[in-house]
């Protein structure tokens, strides 16, 4: 067992000071310095008391962070939808339908050649600082499909999802009744050994996708399988996706673009077990309105940021991308932005090893080509933030 002390660490974020408003819970330290053992922390506190350690790594007065946890990415599909966004950008409103487009691409992609975008898609989350994915299924919609696309996300997640309601496909359009059966029956029972979550596109607002009691369907049914709950839902309109995911207790409702004051109401008395997760990248890729992320804070909810890379909606994989529109475009302070981005968003996987620098914890580190957290939002769009690599530490400077 050998052992790391990272030291050089201008700025330290834990993500887990003292309880209250997100700014006091940030844990901002400067002159901190954190051990890693075997890829948890061991040990943090101020460098000057930091314990002998096998390996040392400066960064060099860098800000560092926890890891970026993207709770809610679709990685597993094949072919590209950019004419899709050209037309939207050109005044054509996103339904759904696209949808059925990767549908086909990802069904006559081989294994091998999905396993290749999936690892370059995880390598390019990890190159910007994120250091867990959930990834969704939804692009395959026949039972082996389906479960083909389960089985390569868990090669590299254990934050597994079965969405195989993502949209009803197009061989069962004049007969959703059967789909639904499917859907709840056979391939529920042929993914959920390979899943930990399940998630439904509930909008009435998409033909394409599922009706507040069909989605309610494939949650108990998914539920019943032992999964955990997920729902995309209020994302094209105003809907009853909120109110059914915290009617069942979901760990997280994604989207949340268009909220009812009850909705907003629902959410906070659902806070310890409703996350609303937003996906500002879907606001920007979809030319739709923002969500009032510091609305949500100021009533109390429990507001997570994740990506929704996919080819449709956000074909972005950059959470410090996310983190800038939610500061310029939602009204969240730079730090609530990255509170959201990690410990909001491991909270939404129900986690509590990952999102934080805690001992005990994994040793997700981010480290920021930056003086502070701030500018992952002040400098948008230049790449300084990268997952720290300690696997092959040694006395030194951080690659
Ligand atoms: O989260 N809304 C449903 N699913 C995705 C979009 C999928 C696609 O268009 O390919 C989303 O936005
Ligand atoms: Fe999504």
């Amino acid at each position: 067992m050998s052992s790391t002390v990272v030291t050089g660490i201008g700025e330290l974020l834990t993500c887990d000071g003292m309880d209250g408003p997100v700014g006091g819970r940030l844990g901002l330290r400067h002159g901190a310095a954190v051990v890693v053992e075997d890829g948890l922390v061991a040990w943090l506190g101020t460098a000057t008391d930091a314990p002998a350690a096998d390996h040392r790594v400066d960064v060099g007065g860098r800000a560092v962070i926890p890891g970026f946890v993207d709770s809610h990415a679709h990685l597993v599909f094949a072919g590209d939808r950019g004419d899709e966004f050209a037309a939207r950008m050109a005044g054509t409103p996103y339904d759904g339908g696209g949808i059925g487009v990767s549908v086909r691409a990802t069904r006559a992609a081989t294994d091998d050649e999905l396993r290749a975008l999936v690892a370059a898609r995880f390598a390019e989350m990890r190159a910007q600082g994120t250091t867990t994915v959930e990834v969704k299924s939804g692009y395959g919609l026949t039972v082996e499909d389906e479960v083909r696309a389960l089985r390569i996300a868990s090669e590299f997640t254990t934050e597994t999802t079965f969405l195989g309601a993502h949209v009803v496909p197009a061989e069962y359009a004049a007969d959703r009744a059967a789909y639904l059966e499917l859907v709840t029956g056979p391939m529920l029972t042929a993914a959920a050994p390979h899943a930990r979550w399940v998630d439904v596109f509930c909008e009435p607002h998409s033909a394409h996708a599922f009706t507040a009691e069909e989605a309610r369907a494939v949650l108990l049914a998914g539920r019943e399988a032992g999964l955990g709950l997920r729902v995309h839902g209020n994302q094209l309109g105003p809907g009853p996706g909120v109110q059914l995911a915290v009617e069942l207790g979901a760990a997280s409702v994604d989207h949340c673009t268009h909220l009812s004051d009850d909705d907003v109401t629902a959410l906070a008395d659902a806070v310890g077990t409703t996350v609303a997760t937003l996906l500002p990248g879907v606001e920007f890729s979809t030319r739709s309105p923002y969500p009032d992320a510091a609305g949500l804070l100021r009533a109390g909810v429990d507001i997570a940021l994740a990506t929704d890379c996919n080819p449709g909606t956000c074909y972005s994989s950059s959470m410090p991308f996310v983190i800038a529109l939610a500061v310029r475009e939602m009204g969240l302070t730079p730090g609530e932005a990255v509170y959201a981005a990690t410990a909001g968003s491991a909270k939404s996987l129900r986690r509590s090893d990952i999102g934080r620098i805690v001992v005990g914890g994994r040793a997700d580190l981010t480290v920021l080509d930056a003086p502070s957290h701030v500018h992952l939002s002040y400098r948008a769009g230049v790449p300084i933030a990268r997952a720290l690599d300690l696997s092959g530490a040694s006395t030194g400077v951080a690659g």
